[in-house]
């Protein structure tokens, strides 16, 4: 079940993000993060708040959902320098409450051992972002929907469109990623979808208003019980005004 959220701009979408995700910010809590651009004011939001507020994050848990094969820790663009950057770093949490899938060593045990983790926990209420090709997480159309934590190769569009933060430093985006899969986004209790740009308009419209269909992975979230999906003008572009409630 869609509730979907259409708002001027992007700093509206973090404003109603960050909304969405407060009552969770609390003593048990576990969250589920994503990276990339989109949840970037969400995050900046969080910080502002522990920090006025003194909202605390010591007995909070994260599960992020994907990190890229290969790059170091403390590569610029791990998924794993990211979250400290953006988030953990401003943050009061426990180390040993984080979770990031490791995409160095035995891809295969770090998977396994991702799903045990994931299954001694329920996520309260994940971000995602989404692809312009309908990719949660870094599940890329046709995989299956019953697909747990896995590796994955990037498609082509994927790797173009996050080119942006591997040209600067005169390298290739990654070919492959380790990301939970469409099943264990499916077990968290809430969904909190943040979208905006026209480049999303055409994703956002397959998932809300498309099949069912795995060529659409986050066509999935529709069977989903408590999805907030929070969009842009120019995201919401290819949706009708009677889709959403304009704020
Ligand atoms: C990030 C992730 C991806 C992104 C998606 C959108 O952890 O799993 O699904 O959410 O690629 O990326 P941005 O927000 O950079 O447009």
């Amino acid at each position: 079940m869609f509730k979907v959220i259409c708002v001027k701009d992007y700093e509206r979408v973090s404003d109603i993000a960050f909304e969405t995700m407060k009552p969770f910010l609390k003593d048990g809590s576990v969250l589920g993060l994503a990276t990339g651009s989109s949840p970037i004011g969400l995050y900046k939001r969080m910080i502002e708040d522990h920090k006025t507020n003194g909202t605390s994050y010591k007995n909070i848990y994260t599960f992020n959902l994907d990190e890229y094969v290969g790059l170091p820790l403390d590569h610029s663009e791990s998924y794993w320098t990211f979250m400290h950057k953006q988030l953990f770093d401003h943050i009061d949490i426990d180390d040993s409450h984080i979770h990031i899938p490791s995409g160095l060593g035995d891809l295969e045990a770090n998977a396994k051992a991702y799903d045990e983790a994931m299954d001694k926990m329920v996520v309260d209420i994940q971000v995602l972002g989404i692809g312009s090709d309908g990719h949660i997480g870094f599940n890329e159309p046709n995989t299956p929907f019953d697909e747990t934590t896995h590796v994955t190769e990037l498609t082509e569009q994927t790797r173009k469109d996050n080119a942006r933060f591997f040209d600067p430093l005169g390298e290739e985006v990654p070919h492959q990623a380790i990301t939970m899969g469409p099943a264990n986004i499916m077990r968290a209790k809430n969904v909190l979808l943040v979208a905006n740009g026209a480049n999303k308009a055409q994703a956002i419209h397959d998932m809300i208003k498309g099949e069912v269909s795995e060529a659409c992975p986050a066509s999935i979230l529709q069977r989903h019980p408590s999805v907030t999906v929070v969009v842009d003008e120019a995201a919401a572009s290819m949706l009708e005004e009677t889709d959403y409630e304009k704020r």
